[in-house]
């Protein structure tokens, strides 16, 4: 969908339809929406007063002109309690409304005023960026594998602004709201694609074609030449799988800042999940292809971060692996040395995204990172502890952890800490090994945050646990449809520009 922004009132637009808000409980409108409602006598007065829309939040409602103004249809939406109003709920309303206007076969063009930048006490900026990255968050649709084309939405979007002196941050915002929506729909893409197609060597082609579209280095790496650097845990978990393992190096390094230690983006890229030898039960097992989502998450931030144009030096790396069962897989009760020289023992093939994780840190190490953050689907029990509200945020660095808390904050992706007490350390101590790939069922998620730390020496480190947000079954709001949600992306981006 294209943006475009124009000065002026939108009683005078001529599209489809043009999108005016309310806050919750308010009975008399202001601004835009007074305008509409003295253009149409009275009309939304009547519609507030007959208490069929109240402005909640996630609620629309139409009305038709009749010849009083240029444009045939009015979306009213809803912006919720005015006292609870953020950059969130900015993004949501302009979902709710592309979703609203997507469903009416003959709104292909509307104009909408800025949510949130009067009363909601947004800044214009922000609230405009608010605006793209809902919108184009409603407009994702999955890839198709259908003969038949989908249905088309909305293709124009026109942003009205009363205010001249406005006019030059709403741009600004609405760019930056594209880039990051883009980069939030391309992990969506990747997430939601196949596991026959989305293969390791697949990935790694994305990422290539993406890396050059955006301006940045990208180097893969192959089996050999991660056996040449001693990467055993991570090239154990790809042995059952004909398809092979890639490790994928996005660089982002402005002009003169080359040198800067980097912050390091590290996602989990198992492109299907089996369980391997200790596989998994059938049901359910189709979404394991979702189990890329970190990797995906860090391609999509690195594109953003990329096209914004951040100034510091950062790095993503997505180790792309297919964990299947096989005459060649591991096995449970195999010892294996990996880059760090640290021995690990395998009591689950199925706990296979530390193991990958532990030779991607280790390899890490030589860019003496100012920080290091991965991302993985690391855990069923997360999803049981915070639902799908959260990820699981773990880290042995109160600065690091005090900055991505501000950055979810400011992304409205939702973390939340989880302890990593010594103790925990006791109970993935091996008996011939150093460490054992699983605690038992006692302490799961803080035992695999536990288990990937051995593999961290040298920097600060957080890990995410994003495996109860990566994906949906269902749609839970217009921002987060069925499916992959591209989570991570916003929260990268946020955390990139503020370290
Ligand atoms: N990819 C899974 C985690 C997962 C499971 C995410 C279900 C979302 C839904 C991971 O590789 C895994 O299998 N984890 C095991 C760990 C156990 C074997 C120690 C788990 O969570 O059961
Ligand atoms: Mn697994
Ligand atoms: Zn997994």
């Amino acid at each position: 969908m294209q943006f475009s922004i124009t000065q002026g009132s939108i009683t005078a637009i001529a599209a489809d339809a043009i999108v005016v808000n309310l806050f919750e409980g308010v009975e008399t409108p202001g601004g835009a929406t007074a305008a509409v409602d003295a253009a149409l006598n009275g009309a939304v007065r009547t519609l507030i007063a007959s208490g069929d829309f109240e402005g909640k939040a996630g609620t629309t409602a139409l009305l038709y002109t009749d010849g009083k103004l240029p444009a045939p249809r009015v979306l009213l939406v809803g912006l919720g309690k005015a006292d609870k109003f953020d950059m969130q709920a900015a993004r949501k309303a302009a979902a709710t409304a592309h979703k609203a206007l997507a469903k009416l076969k003959g709104v292909k063009h509307y104009a909408t005023i800025v949510h949130g930048a009067g009363a909601g006490g947004l800044e214009v900026e922000t609230a405009a960026q608010a605006l793209a990255e809902g919108a184009l968050l409603a407009d994702y649709r999955v890839p198709n594998y259908k003969r038949e084309a989908p249905e088309e939405g909305p293709s124009r979007c026109t942003v009205v602004e009363f205010d001249a002196g406005r006019v030059p941050a709403i741009e600004r915002g609405l760019r930056r709201g594209e880039i990051i929506a883009a980069g939030v729909n391309l992990a969506r893409d990747l997430s939601n694609e196949p596991p026959n197609i989305l293969n390791p060597a697949a990935m790694a082609q994305r990422a290539q074609a993406m890396a050059e579209q955006a301006g940045l280095k990208c180097t893969i790496l192959g089996e050999d030449a991660m056996r040449e650097l001693g990467m055993n845990i991570l090239l154990a978990v790809s042995r059952g799988s004909a398809n092979e393992a890639q490790l994928v190096i996005l660089e982002h390094a402005p002009a003169g800042l080359e040198e800067q230690p980097p912050l390091v983006l590290v996602g989990k890229g198992i492109t299907f999940d089996t369980g391997g030898i200790s596989i998994k039960p059938a049901e359910r097992m189709e979404e394991m292809k979702h189990d890329m989502s970190g990797a995906a998450a860090v391609i999509g931030a690195m594109q953003a971060i990329a096209q914004l144009g951040v100034p510091r030096r950062v790095i993503g790396v997505a180790p792309c692996v297919e964990n299947m069962p096989d005459g060649n897989a591991y096995r449970p009760g195999d010892i294996l040395t990996g880059m760090t020289g640290k021995t690990a023992e395998i009591l689950s093939t199925d706990a296979e995204g530390r193991l990958i994780l532990a030779d991607a840190l280790a390899y890490v190490a030589r860019y003496q990172p100012k920080a290091v953050v991965d991302l993985a689907t690391l855990t069923g029990a997360i999803g049981v502890a915070l639902g799908p509200q959260a990820a699981g945020l773990f880290s042995n660095d109160d600065a690091l952890q005090d900055a991505l808390m501000a950055a979810s904050k400011r992304s409205g992706e939702r973390l939340w800490p989880m302890p990593m007490w010594e103790e925990y350390k006791e109970a993935i101590k091996g008996d011939m090994a150093e460490v054992k790939n699983s605690g038992g069922r006692s302490s799961g998620v803080s035992t695999s945050a536990k288990f990937i730390e051995h593999f961290t020496e040298g920097y600060p480190w957080a890990h995410l646990d994003i495996a109860s947000v990566a994906w949906t079954t269902s749609e839970r709001d217009a921002l987060t449809p069925k499916g992959a949600t591209g989570y991570g992306v916003r929260l990268l981006v946020e955390l990139a520009e503020a370290l």
